[in-house]
């Protein structure tokens, strides 16, 4: 049966290049003769019925916007039988063959649902974490270390001037990608991630080892959910008397402009995702490994593990010396 007619949509966390996706599948769906439906807010806007069919112009002047022009929202309603059976309603109803849904992990068990209810899904790996294991990389990580990078940039101009302590948390949900690259990046005396345990004993002996060598400013770069920077800091100047704050860098990490490589990420991502379907793929999840596309179904993706990259770890836990 050829596909005449798909969905779009963006779920969980937004990521810069998702616009730059969702204009690549638009324009490659209608070169191919295929019609697409913007779904919107991810799959609770599918669940409601909030979809309406996306021409050429409705996706110029988007592929350097950040955010998601088709919204995006996390759905508990997916998680019951009723919640599938209104999606499914609605796709039948508009004669939607297959979905392209962008988003991270949670939306590809979304997707699974869906694929195993009879609705064709290919996912894209749509994240700011770089956490999905099936993949090197994801739509939306190159913008946030940038935009990370530059704000902690700043964040040093301060911390230098006052002699001071910055603990830098950022954003990574269960993942140390943003924490170690963005830590390498702005040269950090510290960086703490989930996929290492945490001695602060070590931290502490650091700085003053530092000190004594002449050192007096610091960057401390955390992953989100390690525990609390604000105390982490007090905890630093009792320990080394260096005068110390915490800064949480939160959602600004996810906004922007896309950068060239999550441009051209989601261009080929969703390129390609058309293609899938348009060849008849269900259940498949795409991504980027070595540069190359890859696609696996998705509960195979699911249950993969990601290497986190300790010889960078370790690099990086020498350089900050
Ligand atoms: O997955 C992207 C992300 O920004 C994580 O880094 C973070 O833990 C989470 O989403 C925050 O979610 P919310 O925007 O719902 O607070």
């Amino acid at each position: 049966m050829s596909v005449r007619k798909i969905g779009v949509l963006t779920s969980g966390g937004d990521a810069p290049g998702m616009n730059a996706a969702i204009h690549a599948v638009v324009k490659s769906a209608i070169a191919r003769g295929i019609d697409v439906f913007g779904v919107y807010r991810g799959y609770s806007g599918l669940i409601r019925g909030d979809v309406r069919i996306l021409k050429s112009r409705d996706v110029s002047d988007i592929i350097q916007r950040g955010g998601t022009i088709l919204y995006s929202a996390r759905c508990l309603e997916l998680k019951t039988d009723e919640g599938v059976r209104k999606a499914k309603e609605v796709c039948d109803k508009n004669d939607i063959d297959g979905l392209i849904v962008i988003g991270g992990d949670g939306s590809f068990r979304g997707a699974r649902v869906l694929s195993m209810a009879g609705i064709s899904c290919v996912c894209l790996p749509g994240t700011i974490d770089n956490d999905i294991s099936c993949t090197d990389y994801t739509i939306g990580y190159d913008t946030a270390i940038n935009t990370a990078v530059t704000m902690i940039d700043r964040l040093c101009d301060t911390t230098a001037s006052h002699d001071r302590c910055s603990v830098v948390e950022v954003m990574g949900r269960n993942a140390g990608y943003i924490a170690l690259n963005a830590g390498i990046s702005c040269s950090a005396s510290y960086i703490v991630v989930p996929e290492h345990p945490f001695n602060k004993q070590d931290l502490f002996e650091r700085i003053r080892f530092a000190m004594k060598r002449g050192k007096n400013h610091f960057i401390v770069m955390v992953a989100e959910g390690i525990g609390n920077v604000t105390e982490l800091a007090r905890e630093i100047e009792e320990s080394t008397g260096v005068e110390s704050r915490a800064t949480i860098l939160g959602h600004v990490q996810r906004g922007g402009s896309p950068t060239v490589r999550d441009r051209v990420a989601g261009a080929r991502l969703g390129y390609f995702a058309v293609k899938l379907l348009s060849d008849g793929a269900k259940n498949r999840v795409l991504g980027l490994n070595k540069d190359e596309i890859v696609d696996f179904d998705i509960t195979e993706a699911l249950e993969m593990t990601k290497k986190f990259p300790e010889d960078l770890y370790n690099m990086a836990s020498e350089l900050s010396r």
